[in-house]
Parts: structure tokens; sequence; C-alpha cells
């Protein structure tokens, strides 16, 4: 199976990568080295000495250059090898690394891995994140799936799992008879689903009157191709309008590491009336992150060791109408690759 390269992906929260340390991940595949220039700026280079192959994350960090730890040759931030301390310090054609670009936006640092220098402007829009938006944010998590990204993303497109999987915390029983509507606009697909009058689950009951009264609620999630996700989701009293609180922007991001693994980056946005103090704020966090890590990923982890190395689609899964989304988002994809493998890709 195949990624789509010509995108931007989220390869880690910018933070991660600290001045005078080196990161490194795999990303599509790819290994891959990040560490900062002296100027703070990020470097993203292929981690693998063309030499004798050694991770450079093994290494050190002279100045702006990478030292391969096993027989010294440098490499500076465009891949280039600069030095060779052996012989007469000739510098063969071939020693060079891969050099990605990189962007940071919105706290993550964004890379592209396809063909050309892709366009900044493309990277998906989370500005909800940024400190002058006004919302107040809910710190960024990260979890390793040991499912194919895909999977993930239905996951995250069909939120009628709430009912059962989150039941009490994310979901209750009533949401199972949500009016869904999916739709498209300017080539993202949404799925919306909203359930009048629902007993409260516990992470809005505390986003909201914490009454335990019920409510009107409602997800509506937006997939960006081709692993970005934001939500929007609350609840407001039966009958009622959305008001200043009772609800947040979840942000979901995946990354593909391998076939059968993905990064997925989180994060929340809440609204100015959000009343919470720092340990309730601390208990949002934490109660999201049970429900993500502890609830979706054994489902994502078990889901991929039964399906194996087996296709989806020649599994023949049963389709239920909650797949709407899901089906769109990966025949979506699928497009997407040809296009791609065609070289009509426009992304980016
Ligand atoms: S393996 Fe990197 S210099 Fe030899
Ligand atoms: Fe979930």
């Amino acid at each position: 199976m195949a990624f789509i390269t010509n995108a931007w992906y989220v390869a880690c929260w910018a933070a991660q990568v600290k001045p005078g340390e080196m990161f490194h991940r795999t990303l599509l595949n790819q290994q891959v080295v990040f560490y900062r220039k002296q100027n703070g700026e990020a470097v993203a280079l292929q981690d693998r000495c063309p030499h004798r192959f050694i991770p450079l994350h093994l290494g050190n960090l002279r100045g702006d250059r990478i030292e391969c730890g096993y027989h010294g040759l440098q490499f500076d931030c465009s891949g280039k090898c600069v030095k060779n301390p052996h012989g007469d310090g000739k510098i063969p054609a071939a020693a060079k690394v891969r050099s990605y670009p990189v962007n940071e936006k919105h706290g993550m640092l964004w890379i592209w891995m396809g063909e050309g220098v892709g366009d900044p402007t493309q990277i998906p829009d989370y500005s909800v994140l940024e400190p002058e938006s006004g919302y107040r944010t809910s710190t960024g998590g990260y979890i390793h799936i040991n499912a194919n990204y895909e999977l993930m993303a239905e996951n995250l497109l069909d939120l009628s799992h709430i009912t059962y999987l989150h039941d009490g915390l994310l979901g209750s029983p009533e949401q199972v008879g949500a009016d869904q509507e999916v739709k498209e606009e300017g080539g993202h697909i949404i799925c919306n689903r909203w359930m009048p009058n629902v007993s409260v689950p516990g992470i809005f009951d505390m986003l909201y009157k914490r009454d335990g009264r019920h409510v009107d609620m409602w997800t509506n999630m937006r997939w960006i191709p081709p692993s970005s996700f934001i939500l929007d989701s609350g609840v407001h009293a039966p009958g009622g309008q959305r008001e200043n609180k009772g609800w947040y922007f979840g942000v979901h991001i995946l990354t593909p590491e391998t076939e059968r693994t993905t990064h997925y980056h989180f994060a929340a946005a809440l609204p100015s009336g959000t009343a919470m103090t720092t340990e309730e704020a601390a208990r949002y966090a934490e109660l999201r992150r049970f429900a993500f890590e502890e609830q979706d990923k054994p489902m994502l982890d078990a889901q991929q060791a039964a399906l194996g190395e087996a296709n989806f689609w020649d599994m023949k899964p049963v389709l239920l109408t909650v797949d709407a989304g899901p089906v769109r988002m990966r025949r979506a994809l699928e497009r997407m690759l040809v296009a791609e493998r065609q070289g009509t890709a426009t992304t980016g």
C-alpha cells in the first residue's frame, strides 16, 4: 500500500524538537531526523547515513550540521555532505541525504515528503490553537496507534462509536439514533450528527451545567485530506442555542508511520466562557486522553491485528448507514493516490 506523499503531514509537536537535540521518527515508511539550527529554524533530514546506513540521530550536532556517529561524515541542513575527515577529504558525489521541507504552524511541525517543496498555504487551518484566537487550549497529546491510518481515520469520521466505546464519557445510549448528514465541501468531507434530548455524557456535563440533565448534542467532524480532522462538538439545553461554553473544537491529526502504524496527534480548543479550574482542565485533558488511548487505541490495534495483511475491501466489510462518510473518504483517498501516481495531483 502506498501513501499520498504530496501533502503536509504533522511530524510532531514543534516543542518536541528542542534546541541542541535531535528527534527522530519514521513517517510514511521513511526515517527522518529533526533538529534546530542555531537560529531556531527546524530541519528535517533523512535519518540514514549514505556510508554505512547508520541512523544520523546516533551522531552529534555540530552547529548547524550533523556529524555521523560512526565515521564522522558531516551533513549540512540541506543534506549535503560538507566534511569527510578521511583520506584527502574528497567528498563523493553520492554522499548526501534527503532534506525535507518543514513548516512550524499552530504549535506543530509539518513536513512535506512529496515532490517539490510544498505550498505552506495548504497546511490545514488550526488557528484555534493559537493564543490570540481567544480559545482556551487543552494540552496537545500524542498516541502511537498500531493500525493503518485509514482505519483510524474511519474511527474519527464515524463518531457513531461514541455510544458504545465511550459510553458515559463522550457518548450516551440514545445518541445511536442521531440524525446524520454527510456532505462534501471543497474536497473536505463533513459528517454531522445531531442528537436532540439525550442524556449528557460526562465530559460535556463538566463543560456545561454540571447538573446531569438532558441536552441537545452535536458532533460535526470535518476531514481535511489526507488525514487531518477538526471536530466541533458540544451540548446545549434541549431546544436551546449554542452558548459560550459546553462545546469545543477537537483537533485530530494522523500521520502514517508504516502501513500498519500511525502517529496520532490531538488537542482541543474551548470557548472563552468555559469555566474550569486548573485541576478541572487537567481532568478534562486526562479524560480525553483516556478515551483515545485506553478506549480507541486498543480497539484499533485489535482491528489491525484481525485484518493482518489483508486488503480492507477484499475482506468484504459489511456496510452500515454510519459508513457513508468513511466510504467516501476511502474513495477520495484512492482517487488522490491515482492522481499522484499519474502526476496530476493538485494538493499543495
Ligand atoms: S556510517 Fe556514517 S560515516 Fe560511516
Ligand atoms: Fe473514539
